[in-house]
């Protein structure tokens, strides 16, 4: 059976983002914000959030776009959230009232965040930016919210109910046999991580710092790899990760003016994921092309080459299901 791998292509401009796609939606500061659902749906609360590929990948990939001073308030994960600045600068804080700490991400920068501790983030730039997140498992399961941020998203009529699904109290009422969400309880507060700004700055990849970190891949010097996280194999080589969080994906930059891998064939689902130039894919004898924010999901067992064609340096994100 031949696939026609053109539906494994997603063009950014082509997606349809959710508006309101959380509890904290009508609340100043993450009221102005998209979200885009591109590989797995996500922890989208929007019942009619578009998903772009549903194909299961061992990960989720989403993207947020926000205007300045806007966000996300504080959450937590049962799996893990790394962050992919595509533009703008980016203020990432934390803490249950979220005032543990904070660093500041630009773009090109890659900040992999622990599970089970509260994290916000808002465009600190002057314009709208684009940052892109990468969820650990087919399932990431369900966002854990601060009871205050709770309180204050049913003040302005929004409330969660308990099977995740959002209700706009202007415009329906909770349905029969459904319930609100029970905020988490003080005590159990006590049960989330607490990291200082230092420790979490570990978990942040620089696009400043990159020459301190590229690896070439020794081929002809013309690929430097950052290999984030995850143990890059590729064919005969085989790269340490940088940040050492078991997300259950690879996450990996290949970069350069002459950029290219040769045909290797993989079990796992892999996607490409440009930040930066224009990058030819062939997979199974098919051609596509992605520019900046477009994604390509090779299919599993397929064999693909990738190569930037953009006569300039460029930059393309690999995210692999670990086997
Ligand atoms: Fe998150």
């Amino acid at each position: 059976m031949t696939v026609d791998i053109q539906n494994r292509l997603v063009k950014f401009k082509d997606l349809i983002p959710s508006e309101v796609p959380f509890v904290e939606g009508k609340l100043k500061g993450h009221q102005d914000r998209s979200n885009y659902s591109i590989v797995g749906p996500g922890v989208s609360e929007d019942t009619k959030q578009s998903v772009k590929i549903a194909e299961e990948h061992g990960f989720n990939i989403g993207a947020v776009r926000a205007a300045p001073m806007n966000g996300s308030g504080l959450h937590s994960h049962t799996t893990a959230e790394v962050f992919l600045i595509f533009s703008g600068s980016w203020r990432f804080y934390w803490g249950t009232e979220g005032k543990e700490g904070e660093v500041i991400c630009n773009a090109g920068d890659v900040a992999s965040f622990p599970t089970n501790m509260f994290r916000g983030f808002q465009n600190v730039s002057d314009q709208d930016a684009h940052l892109f997140v990468v969820l650990g498992e087919n399932d990431p399961g369900v966002i854990t919210w601060t009871p205050s941020l709770l309180k204050k998203a049913k003040d302005s009529g929004m409330v969660l109910l308990d099977d995740n699904s959002l209700i706009d109290l202007d415009k329906n009422s909770i349905p029969e046999g459904k319930s609100a969400i029970k905020p988490i309880q003080d005590n159990e507060l006590d049960k989330f991580d607490n990291y200082t700004s230092e420790e979490i700055e570990k978990f942040v990849i620089r696009a400043k710092d990159h020459d301190k970190y590229l690896q070439d891949d020794g081929h002809f010097n013309s690929n430097t790899i950052l290999n984030y996280i995850d143990n890059f194999k590729i064919h005969e080589k085989d790269l340490s990760p940088l940040i050492e969080h078991n997300t259950g994906f690879g996450l990996t930059l290949l970069k350069g003016e002459n950029s290219h891998i040769h045909p290797y064939t993989l079990a796992e689902s892999e996607i490409f994921l440009c930040l930066e130039g224009e990058w030819e894919i062939t997979c199974n004898d098919q051609k596509v092309i992605i520019g900046s924010k477009d994604t390509f999901s090779s299919p599993k067992n397929s064999t693909r080459s990738i190569k930037n064609i953009s006569g300039k340096d460029g930059s393309v994100f690999i995210v692999r299901q670990k086997n």
